[in-house]
């Protein structure tokens, strides 16, 4: 059951006009009834991202990436669905009606907020319970330092050590087993199956969405034992993958710099010493969601994980996380102390502003590390340092700032600049070379639907499911073909379909009552299927002939070509191998 009506959904989409609503992210440039601008969710450097007022849709042709304004918004704003409704039908001043919701959801959601503010408020009140609460308490004051008031801001606690204190409170309050279950509050035993407390002997750290919700909890230790901490995994109130640590308190004052961490402790321990821009992921590497929604409230993030070489990797990857939206990123790498949090408490927080004002680009910080890693005294270490200096710049794409590195590596590595750029650019054409080399086999393997994850059939049977792609693009310029066919008499039925995508897509696009129309499905599909359907619609419409007699042939190769084997991806690239190597000669 859709939990919004049509007419709210068709409101949405006519009073968001999807030009405008881009425009807030990307700056659109007019190509004929069109418009064009940089994708923002991949990064490039001439515009393939591409609005189309007619059809209120976008299509990025550099990844993919396409829908219509809901679709935009879900991705943009990493939002789900009925999230990114809200979010436009505030946007255009629409009360989206109560009763339209699925209300059983919403209701849900809504008492699995109340339980964790209820758990959180226990939490705390045991940790300050002279009895049960003592050990917590001289374990965040005395071992780690906070004091209350920070330990009041942030609304730490203590689950006590029991297996069903928790449980019995909320159970008094009246929450159902499930419920304490699906909050990750309490798991069930497989014994009796009666919950119990998830979160037993640890300090608790709430985590608070921006809205101001408690969303989750993470629990520590307080002595060695493992697993140091534990978090509550995604229920339908948290996604660990789309949530920071302390985000609730620092997007007042991070829009200039934005400071990311590894752990709850550092965060709290900046916060504490007046850095109340940081966050921390929760027990999760950075993921691309995380990037995105940083860009909500920041132009610039300072990594600043922890000293060994596990956050050393890190900060790599978060480099490209945060590259990859178009954050710009610098790094804070520290000595004498394993994290910002011990290297506050030993050197307090003056030093700590110091480091912040010394941070590294990414290219300084890979470039050092190589530095770091060889003895550039030696020839052989010069000569294995160089050849890394390459690899890095060969990497940069900003020709001029690829310039000034280099003019930085030669001094430092005694070579010209000169014989440095010229190998620098020799490896830069032999990584496209390679690059192309890998892209086309990735696109053998794609065009035939190996590694399709939205439409993971499509390999078993490439003709047909390519005759089955072409007809839901038709069908999606001409949904009015969909009553056409019934007049006509054309016979084509779910079962016909041989991958299941466009099977439950075609299902959905017969049992419709009204006509037809994308946007009318979006609460069903990811925004990977909507990018696909439109993906399906852009090339049909760039093959102009879409005519009814071409989906009757498109149906005829779809039933002839239904149970043929094809060839495996290797046979298929050794073959096309083959054929580019008879060509070259
Ligand atoms: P750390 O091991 O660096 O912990 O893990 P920390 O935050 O510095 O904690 P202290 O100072 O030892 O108390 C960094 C983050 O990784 C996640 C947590 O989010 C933690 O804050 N983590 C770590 C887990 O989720 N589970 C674990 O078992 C360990
Ligand atoms: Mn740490």
């Amino acid at each position: 059951m859709p939990r919004f009506s049509d007419e709210t959904i068709r409101e949405i989409r006519f009073r968001n006009n999807i030009e405008d609503v881009i425009s807030q992210y990307v700056q659109l440039k007019r190509a004929g009834s069109n418009s064009v601008g940089l994708c923002p969710f991949h990064s490039e450097k001439s515009p393939s991202f591409t609005v189309f007022s007619k059809s209120d849709s976008f299509y990025c042709f550099g990844c993919g990436a396409g829908g219509d304004v809901i679709s935009f918004i879900r991705r943009a704003e990493a939002l789900d669905y009925p999230e990114a409704i809200e979010f436009l039908a505030k946007r255009a001043g629409i009360t989206v009606v109560q009763n339209e919701y699925d209300k059983e959801t919403a209701k849900r959601r809504e008492r699995i907020l109340q339980m964790n503010k209820e758990a959180a408020r226990f939490f705390h009140n045991c940790l300050f319970d002279e009895k049960l609460g003592k050990e917590g308490l001289r374990y965040l004051t005395e071992e780690r330092g906070l004091s209350l008031t920070t330990i009041r801001y942030f609304g730490l606690g203590f689950a006590p050590d029991s297996f069903n204190m928790l449980t019995d409170h909320l159970k008094r309050l009246g929450y159902a087993d499930y419920e304490l279950s699906t909050a990750f509050l309490a798991g069930i035993s497989p014994k009796n199956n009666r919950p119990y407390d998830y979160f037993r002997n640890r300090v608790i750290f709430p985590i608070i969405s921006t809205s101001g919700d408690i969303i989750a909890f993470g629990g520590r230790v307080m002595d060695d034992s493992k697993p140091k901490y534990l978090n509550t995994s995604d229920t339908p109130v948290f996604k660990k993958s789309r949530n920071l640590f302390a985000l609730n308190y620092a997007k007042k004052s991070c829009e200039e710099q934005l400071v990311l961490c590894e752990g709850y402790m550092d965060v709290i321990a900046l916060h504490a010493a007046g850095f109340t821009n940081a966050v921390a992921t929760l027990g999760t590497a950075i993921t691309s969601e995380h990037a995105r929604l940083m860009t909500r409230y920041t132009k610039s993030v300072v990594i600043s994980y922890d000293s060994d070489e596990a956050g050393q990797n890190a900060a790599n990857k978060a480099f490209i996380q945060l590259g990859a939206v178009g954050l710009e990123a610098r790094v804070l790498q520290m000595s004498g102390a394993k994290d910002p949090d011990e290297y506050i408490k030993k050197f307090g927080k003056d030093r700590f502003a110091e480091l912040l004002k010394a941070t590294k680009s990414e290219f300084e910080f890979k470039f050092d590390a190589v530095l770091s890693k060889y003895d550039i005294n030696t020839t052989d270490g010069r000569v294995k340092a160089l050849d890394e200096a390459i690899r890095i710049l060969s990497s940069v794409s900003s020709r001029s700032l690829r310039d000034v590195y280099i003019g930085i590596v030669a001094t430092r590595l005694s070579v010209t600049a000169d014989s440095l750029k010229f190998d620098v650019e020799r490896r830069i054409k032999k990584n496209d070379g390679l690059n192309k080399r890998k892209e086309s086999e990735r696109m053998i393997a794609a065009s035939q639907g190996y590694g399709d994850r939205v439409n993971p059939d499509f390999a078993k049977n490439p003709k047909a499911a390519s005759a089955e792609e072409q007809i839901l693009g038709i069908l999606l310029i001409h949904p009015e073909y969909l009553r056409e066919m019934k007049n006509r008499n054309i016979v084509l039925l779910p079962e016909d379909f041989f991958t299941e995508f466009s099977r439950k897509i075609f299902t959905s696009m017969v049992s419709f009552e009204s006509e037809f129309d994308i946007s009318l499905l979006g609460e069903s599909l990811t925004v990977e299927e909507v990018d696909r359907l439109q993906k399906l619609r852009m090339h049909r419409e760039e093959l102009s002939d879409n005519k009814i007699e071409t989906l009757t042939a498109l149906i005829g190769v779809l039933k002839d070509s239904a149970g043929k084997k094809e060839l495996t991806l290797e046979e298929l690239i050794a073959s096309k191998r083959k054929k580019i190597k008879k060509d070259e000669t």
